[in-house]
């Protein structure tokens, strides 16, 4: 097998591919891997242009000097120069597709950034039927390891069937095993059911239903029914003593029903 070479592609290769270019050489020599590691963008704005003054302030930030970079355009050539290339956006990723000579052989793939405190959603054009790898591309934390998943594209009018199974499943849950559901998906990052504390992360839910607490910010509260709601929909409102305001806002990512029945699964939790 060739020795890895990987390009990271954004639009203008000024700010977003600079800094995973120096963050992938940094961290590659670090562990004494050799790695051919650069960047490009899909546009030609910035060829021969410095990286952007606000990328190069976060690079120093880490003690990286990224000055003598340059901006240039992703050829034909990289993608058999390089075995893996990564753009940054999903519109970058179509634009890549666009280029590719049929003899280039580099894997595609998209790279996105979580940045704690907000939300990110990425879409995919899904145009070839099959099943792709999703993994996660940072040392996040606990459970790290497990944060591999497949993303499947179904062949065009299978997705449709799918999708009302996946409804009529999800309509014949009670309340109680739908909020468990939704408690391991969009919560147990942070918050335990078992009574574990989770480092960094909010309490857990054992038990909470019934207790007061007492704030940073508010009097003390009982955790009822609207006390949750809350916390899901305005989660800085009260900041439990002892704890961090790390907890970003569910509002328009949870239906109220939804709410409800994870309402539900956290007073079950006694
Ligand atoms: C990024 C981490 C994080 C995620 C994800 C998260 N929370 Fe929290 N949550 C916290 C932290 C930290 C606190 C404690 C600070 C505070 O009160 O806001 C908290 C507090 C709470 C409280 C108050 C607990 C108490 O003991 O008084 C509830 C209820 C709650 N979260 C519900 C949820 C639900 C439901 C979800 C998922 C839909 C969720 N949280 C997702 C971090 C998180």
């Amino acid at each position: 097998m060739s020795a890895p070479a990987v390009l990271f592609v954004c639009l203008g290769n000024i700010c977003r591919s600079p800094l995973a270019e120096a963050a992938l050489r940094a961290e590659a020599a670090k562990a004494g891997l050799a790695v051919d590691v650069d960047s490009a963008g899909t546009g030609n704005w910035h060829v021969d242009c410095p990286p952007d003054a606000r990328a190069q302030a976060v690079a120093a930030r880490h003690g990286i000097d990224i000055s003598g970079y340059r901006g240039r355009q992703v050829t034909a050539a990289d993608f058999r120069r390089f075995t893996h290339i990564f753009a940054l956006d999903s519109e970058n990723l179509q634009n890549l597709r666009r280029i590719r000579p049929s003899d280039g052989g580099a894997a595609l793939g998209l790279l996105m950034d979580v940045v704690p405190g907000r939300y990110t959603t990425t879409w995919f054009r899904a145009i070839q039927p099959g099943e792709y790898d999703l993994v996660c591309a940072e040392y996040c934390g606990t459970g790290h390891s497990d944060m591999i998943t497949k993303v499947v594209v179904h062949p065009a009018g299978e997705f449709e069937t799918w999708l009302r199974q996946a409804d009529e499943r999800a309509q014949s849950l009670s309340p109680l095993e739908a909020g468990r559901r939704l408690v391991i998906q969009r919560c147990a990052s942070c918050h335990s059911s078992d009574g574990t504390a989770i480092p960094n992360g909010g309490p857990s839910f054992k038990g909470i239903f019934g207790q007061t607490h007492t704030f940073r910010n508010a009097p003390p509260a009982v955790v009822d029914e609207n006390y949750i709601r809350e916390s899901i929909l305005d989660p800085s409102r009260k900041i439990r003593e002892g704890y961090e305001d790390r907890m970003s806002t569910f509002k328009g990512q949870l239906t109220d029903k939804q709410i409800t029945n994870i309402i539900e699964y956290i007073k079950s939790l006694r």
